[in-house]
């Protein structure tokens, strides 16, 4: 392994992970009889409700000659590709018409598929399992069955209010995550006169541990200058409010503030959309301010504030990434970022050579920095 303690040369892949969930599009933009087109992974989508309004999801390329199904219509029970009319089930994507056809034609119609992928509605999202690539030139036939439920936002109680927030980066996946982990941006890129200032910077400790496919930072009092944090102490006891955060492969960063039996959660994700483009989206559910009027609003304000001045920074960082640049990710601040390439590695050493995965960490670490 690399002495630690000299910065990293690091390029970040931008590989992008298949066999996981992704959130692909918010609840609302997918409507009945509207076919709406998105992007995962490089991978053209078509996603549409049904009657029950459940939510499916196709390739967006009829097999025939590959017009996009999104141009074409859906009335309930089949998608017609605008073409020649072909018709698929959108759940499971097999043809079953083909209006061309004469009577004593006997092209076995239920051997052709558009892809479908598994698709689950969540906490304001479609999210859309997207299988390892079929070998090209192989078609489509049934979906992959996914490992796992998709991801949920961790919930403590029954009763709770969620909100939701989304903003494109024009950046790789990497970026995005590294970006979303990095604790020492935070003085420079997210000051406000309400919130905090860049002398309010101090020095702080933080114990992380291994879990599966990621870390965890540990239960911990949060830092004294984190907005949710500004906001539970007006309902509990500054002492007894604890924070968890959890990032997880591929792309998933979960976090649970408690103050006995009031709460904040949220699932943040960063999707890779195309290869230098990715999307960050963010889920918060809470049990506090069920009685304030505007809390929600206030909290709204405090999240939409923060994932803008992102993205405007990740707006200015990508003039400087397109001459490829070199980078450095350097102790303990990035610490959590040569993880997250560590995991990913990991994962997919694990998948070539099959077997458990080698976990990056050996056991937890305590790091410092002044953010
Ligand atoms: S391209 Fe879709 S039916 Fe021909
Ligand atoms: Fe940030």
């Amino acid at each position: 392994m690399k002495d630690e303690s000299t910065p990293q040369r690091q390029t970040p892949d931008s590989l992008m992970l298949y066999g996981f969930w992704y959130r692909a599009l918010p609840s609302q933009q997918a409507r009945r009889n509207r076919l709406q087109k998105a992007m995962l992974l490089e991978t053209p989508l078509v996603i549409g409700r049904d009657r029950q309004g459940l939510p499916f999801a196709l390739h967006d390329a009829c097999p025939h000659r590959g017009m996009p199904l999104s141009f074409g219509w859906f009335d309930g029970q089949q998608v017609e590709c605008c073409y020649h009319g072909w018709r698929f089930d959108p759940r499971t994507g097999q043809c079953q018409l083909i209006p061309s056809l004469t009577a004593d034609q006997k092209l076995k119609l239920d051997r052709i598929y558009a892809g479908s992928y598994p698709c689950e509605e969540h906490d304001d999202y479609i999210w859309v399992y997207i299988p390892e690539p079929a070998p090209a030139g192989a078609g489509f036939t049934k979906a992959a069955e996914p490992p796992i439920p998709a991801p949920r936002v961790p919930a403590l109680s029954d009763k709770y209010k969620t909100a939701h927030l989304t903003a494109d980066l024009p950046c790789s996946v990497d970026h995005g995550i590294i970006g979303l982990m990095d604790p020492a941006h935070g003085p420079f890129v997210h000051q406000a006169w309400w919130w905090r200032s860049r002398h309010s910077i101090h020095e702080k400790l933080k114990s992380f541990e291994p879990i599966p496919n990621g870390f965890r930072m540990s239960a911990h009092t949060p830092s004294s200058n984190s907005a949710p944090y500004k906001l539970l102490r007006l309902y509990a006891d500054a002492d007894s409010i604890t924070t968890t955060i959890d990032f997880v492969l591929p792309n998933l960063r979960l976090e649970t503030i408690r103050a006995g039996k009031c709460w904040f959660s949220s699932l943040t994700t960063v999707t890779p959309i195309t290869r230098d483009h990715c999307r960050i989206d963010v889920v918060a559910a809470w049990n506090i301010f069920r009685w304030v009027p505007f809390g929600s609003e206030l909290l709204k304000f405090v999240f939409a504030k923060f994932v803008r001045q992102d993205q405007q920074t990740m707006e200015k960082q990508s003039q400087g990434l397109k001459h490829s640049p070199h980078l450095m990710l350097i102790d303990d601040a990035d610490r959590p970022a040569k993880w997250y390439f560590q995991l990913k590695a990991a994962h997919l050493e694990a998948k070539h050579a099959g077997g458990e995965m080698k976990h990056p960490m050996a056991g937890p670490v305590t790091l410092k920095w002044r953010s």
